[in-house]
């Protein structure tokens, strides 16, 4: 039996008596797409278990990778450590007024994605890939998440006695904010903003990605 055998049919399980239908509706990969956006407040009453995170960093063992390399790495920071990473990490600076997360809505859970190999263009990549794949999986479980590249990578080394340097810190949770996508065209503010409680993130409609 795989050893995480056990690990999926629970957390199956507990999705599914979750769900007011008693059982799991599939989502569609758009609805995905749509539901992960850059979280930045999260519900403290939930904490994410570390079976959750690893479930999540396991998406890893079926990702593409330059040369099959697989240099990546990852920590796991749950309730008990969290106190240790959030000072190091900066969140939402297009919006610095608001000093985010605002105060009861910081995340308590982080995965910390390190690198085995001095980071090469490829290595950036393999991190791309690999971390949309992880926040896709975390929504398909519920959750939300923040990739941050905007920490103190020698602190973060420091507090947590990391033996390689992080590449980029996610922040796992309960979602506790309202984000909308807004369409506009390529010369438009692409700068995400607040209304009303409400956080609004332009995208670039299709016809002004593709190259005529
Ligand atoms: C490579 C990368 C690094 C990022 N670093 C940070 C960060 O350090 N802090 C932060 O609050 N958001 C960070 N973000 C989130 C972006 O601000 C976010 O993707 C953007 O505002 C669009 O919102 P969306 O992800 O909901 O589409 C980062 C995103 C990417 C892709």
């Amino acid at each position: 039996m795989a050893d995480n055998y056990l690990e999926k049919r629970m957390e199956q399980y507990r999705s599914r008596s979750s769900s007011p239908q008693g059982a799991k509706t599939k989502e569609g990969f758009s609805s995905l797409l749509v539901k992960n956006r850059s979280t930045r407040g999260y519900d403290a009453s939930y904490r994410v278990r570390a079976d959750q995170l690893r479930r999540i960093v396991a998406v890893n063992t079926k990702l593409a990778s330059a040369r099959n390399r697989q240099p990546l790495r990852f920590r796991l920071v749950t309730a008990d450590e969290a106190y240790k990473v959030l000072p190091l990490v900066r969140m939402g600076a297009g919006l610095k007024e608001l000093n985010l997360p605002l105060e009861g809505t910081e995340p308590n859970a982080f995965i910390i994605v390190c690198s085995t190999i001095e980071p090469r263009n490829s290595t950036f990549v393999d991190l791309g890939i690999s971390v949309q794949s992880m926040l896709l999986q975390a929504v398909e479980m519920g959750l939300n998440g923040l990739c941050m590249m905007d920490f103190d990578a020698d602190g973060l080394v420091d507090a947590l006695a990391l033996p390689y340097k992080p590449l980029l810190v996610i922040a796992v949770g309960k979602s506790s904010e309202k984000i909308e996508l807004v369409d506009i065209k390529a010369a438009d503010d692409h700068a995400y903003y607040r209304e009303n409680g409400v956080h609004y993130v332009p995208k670039v409609v299709v016809e002004d990605l593709i190259i005529e």
